[in-house]
């Protein structure tokens, strides 16, 4: 296989290898240089060499990449640059991948004195996030752990960010684990990976944590309405999954379109409409709201004009 060309290249590519010393660092051309390229790209590694050089070769660690013209990698990604000045001995590589970063050395044999001309490759590949934990709904009180994922050269760092339902966003954690224990209803919301290396952009993806937790009624104001008009009493209850609601007056369940009223409910939200007030509607009236999670009820009073007629509606016109 290896004709006596190939031998003469070996035995001094052997010399500069093993014996470190041998190369000469005084020259110009001894310069040890980094190349930072982005994974993809094309990297050029330029060695000048005088006119006075016999021999040339490029090396990547121990592997002759090129002899001279002669291409010896069977990588088609490294190619012979059409070095134009007689001084260049240049090569690319083409769609660079992290497995190229490492030294590479440009062999230089000039009246039968080995130099060397090295240069390390350093690959960088911007953050990106690989995987990262599927959109969870959990009862309030348990616990959730968040994981995200990410890859990168310099190592991408991870933070997390928490943006609430009011739309603030908070820094939370660093690192790829995120553990939330016994979860509150406001720690409910948007969670962000955050991955990061200087290199690009961030790589931001994100998780929605919904907490479950039973209704509490936020809103429950008592309405003077006077007879004849329409009435509207107001429940509100903040739940997740939403409140179902139901009324009551005194021990009997309202239904909706039944004796001139209306139960409106949307979202958070339950209205009783009653389309014309009379004397009997006036009382004490019960909102109850309730999911999986649990049951609550508040009262409402409907009363007349006047809120000391409260207890006795029949007298609100006294
Ligand atoms: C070149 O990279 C190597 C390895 O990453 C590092 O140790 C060295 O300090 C760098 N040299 C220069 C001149 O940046
Ligand atoms: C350089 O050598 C490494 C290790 O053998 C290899 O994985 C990589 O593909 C080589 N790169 C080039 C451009 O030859
Ligand atoms: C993402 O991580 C989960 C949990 O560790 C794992 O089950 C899943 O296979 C991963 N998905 C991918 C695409 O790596
Ligand atoms: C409301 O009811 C009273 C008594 O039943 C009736 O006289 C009045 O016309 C009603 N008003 C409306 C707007 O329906
Ligand atoms: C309304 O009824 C509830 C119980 O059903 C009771 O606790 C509350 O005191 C009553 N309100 C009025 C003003 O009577
Ligand atoms: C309202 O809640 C109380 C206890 O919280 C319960 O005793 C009562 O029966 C409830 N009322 C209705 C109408 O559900």
């Amino acid at each position: 296989m290896c004709n006596s060309v190939c031998f003469i290249i070996l035995s001094w590519v052997f010399a500069v290898l093993v014996f470190p010393g041998v190369p000469a660092r005084s020259g110009d051309s001894a310069l040890k240089d980094n190349i930072t390229v982005r994974q993809g790209d094309s990297a050029v590694l330029k060695c000048s060499v005088d006119s006075k050089v016999s021999r040339v070769a490029w090396l990547n660690r121990t592997t002759i990449l090129f002899a001279g013209t002669e291409k010896w990698s069977l990588d088609p990604r490294v190619i012979l640059m059409e070095n134009t000045a007689i001084t260049e001995y240049s090569i690319q590589i083409q769609n660079v991948n992290v497995h190229d970063e490492g030294p590479y050395v440009c062999s230089i044999l000039t009246n039968k004195k080995p130099k060397s001309t090295k240069v390390h490759l350093i690959v960088q590949v911007p953050a990106k996030i690989t995987n990262i934990s599927k959109d969870v709904t959990v009862n309030e009180g348990s616990s959730v752990n968040l994981m995200c994922q990410a890859v990168g050269r310099p190592e991408a760092s991870i933070t997390w960010r928490h943006q609430s339902a009011r739309g603030g966003h908070k820094f939370v954690t660093e690192g790829e684990h995120l553990e939330l224990i016994s979860i509150t209803k406001e720690q409910s919301g948007t969670y962000e990976c955050i991955a990061s290396n200087d290199i690009s952009s961030s790589d931001i993806r994100r998780v929605q944590v919904t907490v479950n937790y039973p209704p509490f009624i936020s809103k429950a104001r008592s309405t003077g309405t006077p007879v004849g008009q329409r009435g509207v009493l107001q429940c509100e209850a903040s739940a997740v999954p939403r409140a179902d609601f139901e009324w009551y007056k005194e021990d009997r369940r309202l239904l909706n379109g039944i004796n001139g009223l209306k139960i409106e409910t949307q979202g958070k939200q339950s209205l009783l409409i009653f389309f014309n007030v009379s004397e009997e509607d006036y009382g004490n009236y019960t909102c109850v709201a309730m999911n999986t999670m649990g049951i609550t009820n508040a009262s409402i009073i409907l009363y007349g004009e006047y809120r000391n007629a409260l207890k006795s509606p029949k007298n609100s016109h006294c």
